[in-house]
């Protein structure tokens, strides 16, 4: 079976060009832009702000270096829209976010899931996040293998 979750392979390839261009932060504004427009088909400048704890003057801020690298469009009223570029690297970066959190997940992980998932998910390469893509895939596949790790687990605790 092929992995599933892992086929935006023009966002990694935008990632990969924009890689020394795209600080951490600005990923998270992207992911999260991107993850907002799924859910409700628009973003607003103070909704961002909200969502990500900063203040207003900083979400405008960040959206107009997003803006100046042509991944947004905004406009008045603060109603923040992706290009096709934001889109398609607005897409990876939620799937490499998924990705993380749901391995994460799957050998055992509880306690800051989220905040874990932040921290790791923009250091990795795309290699690396191909190969525990696959490892949720075989997990899934072969439900059997981890439950027997989860039960290693508990008896090594
Ligand atoms: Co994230």
């Amino acid at each position: 079976m092929e992995s599933n979750e892992f086929h935006t392979v023009r966002g990694y390839q935008l990632l990969e060009q924009e890689k020394k261009l795209l600080t951490s932060a600005m990923e998270d504004y992207l992911e999260m832009i991107y993850r907002n427009i799924g859910n409700e088909g628009y973003m607003r400048i103070n909704t961002l702000a909200e969502m990500l704890n900063v203040r207003p003057s900083s979400a405008t801020k960040m959206v107009q270096k997003l803006f100046q690298k042509g991944f947004v469009e905004y406009e008045k009223y603060g109603i923040i829209t992706l290009t096709e570029k934001g889109k398609a690297l607005g897409e990876f970066l939620l799937k490499r976010h998924n990705i993380i959190e749901k391995f994460l997940s799957s050998i055992g992980i509880r306690d800051n899931l989220l905040i874990e998932t932040e921290l790791i998910e923009h250091n990795l390469s795309i290699d690396t996040l191909r190969s525990i893509d696959q490892l949720n895939s075989f997990f899934e596949e072969y439900p059997e293998i981890l439950k027997k790790f989860k039960q290693y687990r508990s008896m090594k605790k």
